[in-house]
């Protein structure tokens, strides 16, 4: 491992340099302007990948955004870890609100990065993580200190749902057979209180349609006389919660698994400190369903949340419309054993079911994904546990994560191989936010846990033999 650290060390500069360019390409997987900076990212990817010393580098295109796999096969009776990531980005709307290019990565010291963050578009989701694995990839590789087998598979539609990922796998079972898919795309509790994350919400994702008269009218002449599909939208998306902050879409909560009081007690037990929460959000006082604390309300419960609403004339000065029509983007997080389509059609069902007769309604769904759960008895839990020990001087604490990873709950359906939640950034890095930024602490500290996973695992699992 010494050799490995001192590798690492000498080559910091180049680790972030090479960081930097493939944070100029702008991978963003949701608008198609991009595809063409979608596919550079890939390859940049790959070839960094192979100078790393992975064999067998290849883009292997989807329907969509290509896939970037590679692999070190060093003995095919040891254990293999697979390694995801996502090289595709969230757009960087809203631009103007961005201090510096999305795509012109900078330094800067913050009081939670005293040591500086690179500011960029995917700098910590998850460019800035998935590349972590391939520069302590390289240092294991360079030493002459891989342990087991690994391999590597980074999509380029995560951000936009996993549609193609999914045909990928069953299509390729032998090429991705592992034994744990090891992924670092979520967060820390701090940069001095290390966590792995053991829990992901799913997601059911729609846009409604609200349509009145056939055309925009005048709100004088016809103002009062006819439906306005953004004053109903706005009454029916009102009604979907009451006023403790329950889902009223019948059955919603019928499958969610109810966790015991002693389990609510764990996740409680996590450090976390309201008053640092809100002064970071800049709010008075937290909201959420009543019964549950900030923490359940975002990991372990289930919501529904506007995205996105328009309709009518949102431009400069006033201009006197009734409008045709309204629209909104709407997601719901589910927790273990909610099903997305299960709760789109719920939904779509009772939306349409409140519409008064003067508008049509209309829903369509987006992608979703299934929550999922990772045990902590398993030996590629605790290699996680103890580099984590290594690296940060302490146990990381198992916690939760509201977010979603759509690749979890599928590869372990497809394949049967659970995943270990590694990740290093922080809550307040702003991803999917303008200035989304990354520690260059988080970065390194990354780059020197992962091959002490791959050391503690290998050694693990020998043990077992
Ligand atoms: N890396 C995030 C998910 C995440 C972030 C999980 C922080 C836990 C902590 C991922 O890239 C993401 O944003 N996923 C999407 C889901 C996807 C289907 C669009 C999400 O959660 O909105
Ligand atoms: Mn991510
Ligand atoms: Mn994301």
């Amino acid at each position: 491992m010494k050799a490995v650290s001192t590798y690492i060390n000498k080559n910091k500069k180049r680790y972030l340099d090479e960081l930097i360019e493939f944070l100029k390409i702008p991978s963003v997987s949701a608008d198609p302007k991009y595809k063409g900076d979608v596919k550079k990212a890939a390859k940049y990817l790959q070839g960094k990948m192979k100078e790393a010393g992975l064999d067998k580098t290849k883009i292997y295109p989807t329907k969509g955004h290509p896939i970037v796999y590679g692999e070190k096969i060093i003995d095919k009776k040891l254990p293999t870890v697979l390694v995801y990531g996502h090289y595709d980005v969230q757009p960087p709307d809203p631009i103007e609100l961005w201090d510096s290019g999305p795509f012109e990565p900078v330094i800067k010291k913050t009081k939670a990065h005293p040591k500086g963050a690179i500011y960029a578009r995917g700098a910590c989701d998850d460019k800035g993580q998935l590349y972590m694995h391939v520069k302590a990839f390289e240092a294991m590789y360079k030493n002459d200190a891989v342990p087991c087998n690994v391999k590597f598979m980074i999509e380029g539609e995560e951000e936009v749902g996993s549609d193609n990922l999914e045909i990928f796998c069953k299509a390729n079972k032998k090429l991705l057979a592992s034994d744990v898919v090891l992924i670092s795309d979520t967060s820390i509790i701090d940069n001095k209180t290390p966590s792995v994350t053991v829990g992901l919400r799913g997601l059911s994702y729609v846009e409604v349609e609200v349509t009145g008269p056939n055309k925009d009218l005048h709100s004088g002449v016809y103002g009062g006389g006819v439906a306005n599909p953004v004053n109903i939208l706005c009454e029916m998306i009102a009604s979907l919660k009451d006023k403790n902050g329950k889902i009223k879409i019948p059955e919603f909560y019928k499958d969610v698994k109810n966790l015991s009081s002693k389990d609510r007690k764990a996740i409680n037990a996590a450090p976390f400190s309201m008053t640092k929460y809100k002064k970071s959000l800049g709010i008075k006082e937290v909201m959420g369903e009543k019964g549950y604390t900030t923490i359940e309300r975002t990991s372990t419960r289930p919501t529904l949340d506007v995205n996105g609403i328009w309709g009518g004339y949102i431009g400069e000065g006033a201009k006197t419309v009734l409008p045709s029509k309204a629209y909104a983007k709407i997601s719901m997080r589910l927790v273990p054993n909610q099903h997305p389509d299960k709760i789109t059609k719920l939904f779509a069902k009772h939306f349409k079911s409140i519409a008064p007769k003067g508008v049509k309604v209309e829903v369509r769904p987006h992608h979703g994904g299934f929550p999922a759960v990772t045990p902590t008895d398993t030996d590629e839990y605790k290699a996680a546990h103890l580099a984590m020990k290594d690296s940060f001087g302490k146990y990381p604490i198992p916690v939760r994560g509201g977010g979603s990873i759509p690749i979890v709950a599928m590869f372990e359906k497809v394949m049967g191989v659970k995943s270990v939640l590694m990740g290093f950034g922080l809550d307040s890095d702003d991803i999917h936010s303008p200035n989304e930024h990354y520690g260059l602490f988080n970065y390194y500290k990354g780059i020197e846990t992962i091959p002490l996973y791959f050391k503690y695992y290998a050694e693990l699992k020998a043990k077992k033999k």
